[in-house]
């Protein structure tokens, strides 16, 4: 054909690529109506601002944390609002409870969209006053947490078109900083389980987003269990100040799936 002969072909199959890689982006966009979304730590912090978000876009939410109080004053804010809401209080690390938190989410909102992997605590200090414990907490909510609540969804995401996992890991989890081991070596556990995942869902339709936020504000710290730490945050602490929340909405809509992570460190 001439215009092969002329260099046009590979210019021709260069374009259409280009569109076709457009194309497929743009169907990958996630409309959250009527979308049923599980957010663990939904309770306050980013998980909260990413349930108000959702919720203005007609998802119909299922939020787990522990403390009872702080879930229903969350249910009840998102309930006057109009959204559709489900709170469920779970320990993540609880694999018994987080496969019955599952289940009821699927009970009450007749199937599960997304899942979205936020619950999170830290626990600042060298490593000479960290314990044991402190790691298996950290890897307890930041990597069994995660996979527990995915192998749990699995059945119910892979009957949804469009069904995505959402982990908002850290900048932790890719840059290990001194006086954070627990907070970090369970972060790159769970950058590890989330890219992992990534590449298995993939072939079944699941699009699997690794969120890396920077910092963005005091998260509410933990003094380690060995300086009389206990599994409350700080009091007077506060959650994060300068959300990425936006841009974790877009990362988790799009489901990125052609590059390991979606930063959202706040500008
Ligand atoms: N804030 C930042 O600057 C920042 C930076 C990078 C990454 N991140 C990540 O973003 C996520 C949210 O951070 P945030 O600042 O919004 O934290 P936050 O305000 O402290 O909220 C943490 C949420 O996780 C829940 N949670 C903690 N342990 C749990 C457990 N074992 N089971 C169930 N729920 C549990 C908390 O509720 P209960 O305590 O009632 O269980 C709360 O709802 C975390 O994964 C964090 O590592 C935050």
């Amino acid at each position: 054909m001439a215009w092969a002969r002329r260099g046009l072909l590979p210019a021709a199959a260069g374009l259409g690529a280009v569109v076709a890689a457009r194309a497929a982006r743009a169907g990958r966009r996630l409309d959250f109506r009527g979308r049923s979304v599980l957010i663990t730590g939904g309770s306050r912090g980013l998980g909260l601002v990413l349930a108000r978000e959702l919720a203005g876009e007609g998802a119909r939410l299922t939020l787990l944390a522990r403390d009872a109080a702080t879930l229903e004053r969350a249910e009840r804010e998102l309930a006057a609002g109009g959204a559709e809401v489900l709170a469920i209080p779970c320990d993540v690390r609880d694999r018994g409870a987080v496969e019955g938190a599952v289940a009821a989410a699927v009970a009450r909102h007749g199937r599960l969209d997304v899942v979205v992997n936020n619950a999170g605590v830290i626990q600042v200090g060298p490593l000479a006053e960290m314990t044991l414990a402190d790691f298996e907490e950290a890897l307890g909510v930041h990597f069994w947490g995660p996979l527990y609540v995915t192998l749990a969804a699995l059945p119910h995401l892979r009957r949804q078109a469009g069904a995505r996992v959402v982990n908002i890991t850290s900048i932790g989890g890719q840059v290990a900083v001194p006086h954070l081991l627990p907070y970090s070596a369970s972060k790159f556990a769970g950058v590890g389980l989330s890219d992992g995942l990534r590449a298995e869902l993939a072939k079944e339709g699941i699009r699997v987003t690794t969120v890396v936020p920077g910092c963005c504000g005091p998260a509410r710290r933990r003094t380690p269990a060995s300086r009389g730490g206990t599994a409350r945050s700080t009091p007077g602490s506060r959650s994060p100040t300068r959300s990425p929340s936006p841009r974790s909405t877009r990362a988790a809509r799009r489901g990125r799936s052609s590059r390991p992570a979606a930063t959202a460190t706040p500008r």
